[in-house]
């Protein structure tokens, strides 16, 4: 049996400076690639292909096929958390993600073997990928983080400002810390879930963690994510967990890396990658811009020597700044590959 330790990103995520970097994208499955297009034309909805342990596992596997990245990520979303709560989720064609919006935690239903029921299609696929995947490539779990997935639950929706969620925390603290420890103690049991079904790193997606004032950045995004890492650890103490705190002030992600025990820290396109080598106590992922991707050329040429200059010698993943984009050019992914592989 392969162990773990021989796989570039989980070597990354102990803090060694593995060179060339090890790479993978976020939202690297999909509609990018004309496999998942097809794919999902034959599923007709997203939610059926994430709840398909066959076809979860084919279309975590299709990027790795196309381009060798060195990390898969598990095919699923971060709204199967609020599924396994028993909030209905619904995915609208070129709209997006849409659930009921609720105003208390009590409409959160279950107990922690109920939503692992609920989620029992994740973690066979998490299995039937470790079980064709190449040794040496790590495989990643993920979650929302309770703020992010408390923006949803709040509005119903995505939201550009976040409105409903910070009106609710800001009137109600009590109610709204009961919705963030509740969500995250389901957090917690599906990274455990994932982590024991064979994945070997777990990332905490806090998209919507930009824009937040400082005091409240440390109550609804460190301290939820601190609480997370010590449930996880508590039970696998070794688990490498990946924190994305995105469009975090340069502050907020110092004290995101120091505070939550995480092992890296996932850094927006903004994030200046010189200051991140010289200030983060952890291993660190990212940033290039999804557009620059599009863009291609000597764009996307500058843009990713620029990281690598920066990140020299340190434990770093190369990564985008946030997701894969569906207009993405496919030989401009394969080029990225190649030019990282050359570093
Ligand atoms: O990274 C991967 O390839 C793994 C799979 C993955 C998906 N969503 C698949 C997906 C991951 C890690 C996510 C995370 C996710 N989901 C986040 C956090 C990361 C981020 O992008 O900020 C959020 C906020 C969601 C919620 C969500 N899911 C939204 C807002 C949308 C609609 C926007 C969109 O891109 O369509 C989704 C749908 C979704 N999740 C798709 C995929 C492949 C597109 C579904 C389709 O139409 O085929």
């Amino acid at each position: 049996m392969v162990k773990a330790e021989v796989r570039a990103v989980v070597k990354t995520l102990s803090g060694e400076a593995v060179w060339p970097p090890p790479l993978w994208l976020m939202r690297q499955a999909g509609r990018y690639l004309p496999e998942y297009r097809a794919l999902r034309q034959e599923a007709g909805s997203f939610w059926a292909m994430c709840m398909n342990p066959e076809m979860a596992a084919e279309i975590t596997l299709q990027p790795i096929r196309r381009f060798g990245f060195d990390a898969a990520i598990l095919f699923s979303d971060i709204l199967v958390v609020p599924y396994a709560m028993g909030i209905g989720v619904t995915f609208e064609e070129g709209v997006g993600p849409s659930l009921p919006a609720i105003s208390s935690a009590d409409a959160l239903q279950g107990s922690e073997s109920e939503w692992m029921e609920k989620l029992a299609p994740v973690y066979a696929t998490v299995r039937n990928v470790r079980g064709t995947l190449d040794p040496k490539i790590t495989l990643l779990g993920f979650a929302g983080a309770p703020w992010t997935l408390a923006t949803y639950l709040a509005e119903g929706h995505g939201s550009a400002d976040q409105r409903a969620a910070k009106l609710w925390a800001y009137r109600d603290p009590r109610g709204f810390q009961h919705l963030l420890d509740r969500v995250g103690d389901c957090v917690a049991a599906h990274l455990i879930a994932q982590l024991e079904a064979g994945a070997d790193a777990v990332q905490i997606f806090d998209s919507w963690a930009g824009g937040l004032p400082d005091d409240v950045f440390d109550r609804w995004v460190i301290a939820p994510t601190r609480r997370i890492v010590e449930k996880v650890r508590a039970v696998r103490a070794n688990a490498k967990i990946i924190g994305f705190p995105r469009a975090a002030t340069l502050a907020g992600y110092e004290r995101f890396a120091r505070e939550t025990g995480v092992d890296a820290v996932s850094l927006d396109t903004a994030a200046p990658m010189t200051w991140a080598a010289k200030t983060l106590p952890v291993a660190i992922q990212g940033n290039l811009d999804p557009l620059a991707l599009i863009a291609g050329g000597t764009a996307l040429d500058r843009a990713v020597d620029r990281i690598l200059t920066a990140m020299r010698g340190k434990p770093f993943v190369f990564n985008l700044g946030h997701g894969v984009l569906p207009e993405t050019p496919l030989d401009h992914v394969a080029r990225l590959v190649a030019k990282v592989r050359e570093a």
